[in-house]
């Protein structure tokens, strides 16, 4: 070989040798950034993880919130309001009644045409409507007269099939999905917003009376008989269609759940106890906080650069409104520390509440992603399980009575787009909650879904609380 040909040689050697050096130099920096974003990974799982028993703490740290909150105003993070109701449906209801469901990013409006026992729900008609995110964190005023003059606009294709008798005015049942001091069956004033609304104004309000100036404005003839909470409304819808049904719980954009209490169970409650013996608590159950809940950095970042710090802390581990958020902070972390999707971050990934769509990713990252995902509705799943486990507890249905007798048999009647949709986080929830009670007492214990029973709930408890009734 000649003196050129093995300087060439040399030179391809060496190159062939730096190139290698930087394919390897390159290979352990992407295995050392593959390995960084495991780690946040292997870190989100343990800090989310909710073994069955931190689950009994947080089940009985929920009832002990309950008691609190039933002796006094104010005793407990858990508000359990009384709703006024202390009679749920009982199949008689009559008659043509409207609904209307605001309770998040869209409203329901709704009118039914009830037949006593025999006719049951003999026609229904309703309308999805969405309010423009501007009315969410603007004026009273502004919000109803929205609300409002979309009921006019329904109200007037009011058609067969649907009979008011003459001379009587229509009537609604509002359900309104957030904080209410409720006054009586058909009057309350808003505590808070939560889920993204902000409106000052109508904080301490009456919001039946904010509703009915808006209705007068538009020149709708209509009165509010029953001011319900999306919770109540579910248990009624549910109650109507199944006589077991006596806890009710909400897994969407918000949390909740509402049950019936003994009326001699309530300390704070202080007017004349019901014939019924009974009242439906709303348990605002989103405000629930305890040591024992698992929580994360990007929990403690989102509340407190949330539109309610310090509030709504089991909600914001639960509900719709902050599963996706949770996840964009653990990908964002991910992002910035482990250049999870390449070397610049995906600006989508950095603006709050948007979790959409990243392309040209592959399919390792899309795997890693679907186990945050994973980690973090299953925790919100197995927390809400220890919610209705508290729940249960709290009415003596979580064991099998003393005396031998029957289980009695208990249904959670469930709604909200999260329960309805994600079938991870629902098998999850319905799995955990088995395995918290046990085979024999889960037997008795049936969950159902009531689809959009909220505002036929509304609607029945319009009925029985009609300015009508007792008059054929
Ligand atoms: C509200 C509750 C409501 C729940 C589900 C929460 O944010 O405070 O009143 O029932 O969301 O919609």
């Amino acid at each position: 070989m000649g003196k050129v040909a093995v300087g060439a040689a040399v030179v391809c050697a060496a190159t062939a040798c730096a190139v290698a050096a930087l394919v390897v130099k390159h290979r352990m920096k992407c295995a050392g950034r593959w390995a960084r974003a495991v780690a946040i990974l292997r870190e989100l799982e343990e800090k989310c993880a909710a073994p069955a028993a931190k689950l009994k703490q947080v089940a009985d740290a929920m009832m002990v919130e309950m008691h609190a909150g039933l002796a006094s105003e104010g005793g407990s993070k858990l508000k359990m309001i009384i709703s006024f109701v202390d009679n749920l449906p009982t199949g008689d209801e009559d008659g043509l009644f409207y609904a209307l469901d605001l309770g998040g990013t869209n409203f329901r409006v709704l009118r039914i045409q009830l037949g006593g026992r025999q006719g049951r729900v003999a026609k229904q008609e309703f309308e999805e409507v969405s309010i423009p995110p501007h009315l969410m964190v603007g004026s009273s005023h502004e919000l109803f007269d929205y609300i409002a003059s979309e009921l006019a606009k329904f109200v007037s294709s009011e058609g067969e099939g649907f009979q008011l008798p003459a001379g009587r005015q229509r009537e609604l049942g509002f359900t309104f999905s957030f904080p209410v001091r409720q006054t009586s069956i058909s009057s309350g004033t808003l505590i808070k917003w939560t889920k993204g609304f902000s409106i000052e104004d109508t904080v301490g309000q009456d919001v039946v009376g904010e509703l009915t100036k808006a209705l007068e404005r538009q020149g709708v003839d209509m009165r509010v008989s029953a001011l319900v909470n999306d919770t109540i409304g579910t248990l009624a819808g549910g109650r109507y269609y199944d006589k077991d049904v006596s806890v009710a719980v909400i897994l969407g954009t918000g949390t909740n759940a509402a049950y019936v209490e003994r009326a001699n169970a309530i300390p704070k409650w202080h007017g004349l106890l019901p014939k019924s013996g009974e009242m439906v608590i709303n348990m605002e159950w989103g405000n629930f906080r305890s040591s024992h809940l698992p929580t994360t950095e990007y929990d403690n970042a989102l509340d407190s650069e949330s539109l309610n710090p310090g509030e709504q802390i089991y909600e914001k581990l639960i509900s719709g409104m902050y599963l996706g958020e949770i996840v964009r902070r653990v990908l964002l972390k991910m992002a910035t520390e482990a250049t999870l999707f390449g070397d610049k971050i995906p600006p989508k990934l950095e603006i709050p509440f948007i979790l959409r769509y990243i392309s040209s990713t592959s399919l390792k990252t899309r795997k890693l992603v679907v186990e945050v995902c994973d980690v973090v509705a299953k925790r919100g799943a197995r927390l809400a399980a220890a919610g209705v486990a508290g729940v249960l507890k709290k009415l003596g249905r979580d064991v099998a009575p003393k005396d031998g007798s029957e289980l009695q048999r208990t249904v959670v009647a469930m709604d909200g787009g999260l329960f309805e949709h994600y079938t991870i986080f629902s098998e999850c929830l319905e799995s955990t909650l088995k395995g918290l009670l046990g085979e024999e007492v889960s037997s008795a214990i049936s969950i159902v879904h009531a689809n959009d029973g909220s505002g036929l709930g509304a609607a029945l408890l319009a009925a029985s609380h009609s300015q009508y009734l007792g008059e054929s």
